[in-house]
């Protein structure tokens, strides 16, 4: 995005011809899944599921309807509780991790609260001048005083980035944030999250349906089916990308890796 800096991780990014994690300056976590079961009762949703997420990777996860990737989410997140198993951040057991922040579908903003007060949400009014900062770089400054009911649905989604980031997330799990917008807005969206996701080097994990939004973004795609990896992709494309064969061709692999399932 034009009104972010352009750091030298990025510049790297932009010229070199494999995958960059920001790993040296990065602020993300590495993330240690082992031997993980989740069931709802008799139903088993993930199982003995082992993945191991560099600190400042990017991973995309992909697979059919209810084959658990919400629930990883969730799990990583600890929103919810595995039956078995264990998550480690950084060594670390995954609960209380302040350092997680999760974006969905559906922006979740307090309508009764201003858009730069909702990105403030928490914090004091002497702390506002980093929320301002942050929707600068999502390009809301403008829209900051007005109320989520007067922003387009791709505004209402920065906004919820911005408040995802306002406090340097080491993690940050995106479950489909961008399903709901239309393809250009999509588009302007997923160079923003690469954007800041080079500039602030959290690990990040994507839960989309579009193959190709998986492709754009991820330096790895892990397809999700009855519970367990039914395979990894490796996406060696140099960013920021563009439709190439080489892009079309993995697509359509794991298009085919995701309908076979
Ligand atoms: N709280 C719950 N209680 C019982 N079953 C649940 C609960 N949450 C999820 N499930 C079940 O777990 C399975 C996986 O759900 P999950 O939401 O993780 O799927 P998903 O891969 O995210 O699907 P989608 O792509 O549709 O969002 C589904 O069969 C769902 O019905
Ligand atoms: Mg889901």
């Amino acid at each position: 995005m034009s009104n972010l800096n352009v750091t030298h991780l990025e510049q790297q990014a932009f010229t070199r011809s494999t995958p960059v994690l920001p790993t040296s300056e990065s602020k993300g976590v590495e993330i240690q899944i082992k031997n993980l079961h989740k069931y709802y009762g008799q139903v088993t949703v993930l199982e003995n599921l082992d993945l191991n997420i560099q600190a400042g990777e990017f991973l995309a996860i992909v697979g059919r309807s209810g084959c658990g990737k919400s629930t990883l989410l969730r799990l990583i997140a600890d929103l919810e509780q595995s039956s078995s198993g264990q998550i480690q951040l950084d060594g670390k057991q995954a609960s209380h991790q302040p350092d997680v922040r999760v974006m969905f579908q559906d922006p979740r903003l307090l309508p009764w609260r201003s858009v730069v007060d909702n990105v403030n949400l928490g914090r004091s009014k002497a702390q506002k001048v980093q929320a301002f900062t942050l929707l600068e770089k999502v390009g809301l400054k403008d829209k900051s005083q007005l109320w989520p009911a007067q922003l387009s649905g791709g505004q209402r989604q920065r906004a919820a980035l911005a408040r995802a980031l306002l406090h340097r997330p080491k993690v940050l799990l995106l479950d489909e944030p961008l399903g709901a917008l239309d393809a250009l807005t999509r588009l302007d969206m997923q160079q923003l999250i690469e954007n800041l996701w080079l500039d602030q080097g959290f690990t990040a994990i994507l839960v989309t349906h579009d193959v190709s939004e998986a492709v754009q973004l991820a330096d790895r795609i892990i397809l999700l089916n009855r519970g367990e990896i039914e395979a990894q992709f490796t996406v060696d494309l140099p960013r920021p990308r563009q439709k190439s064969p080489a892009f079309t061709q993995l697509e359509q692999e794991v298009l085919n890796a995701v309908l076979a399932t």
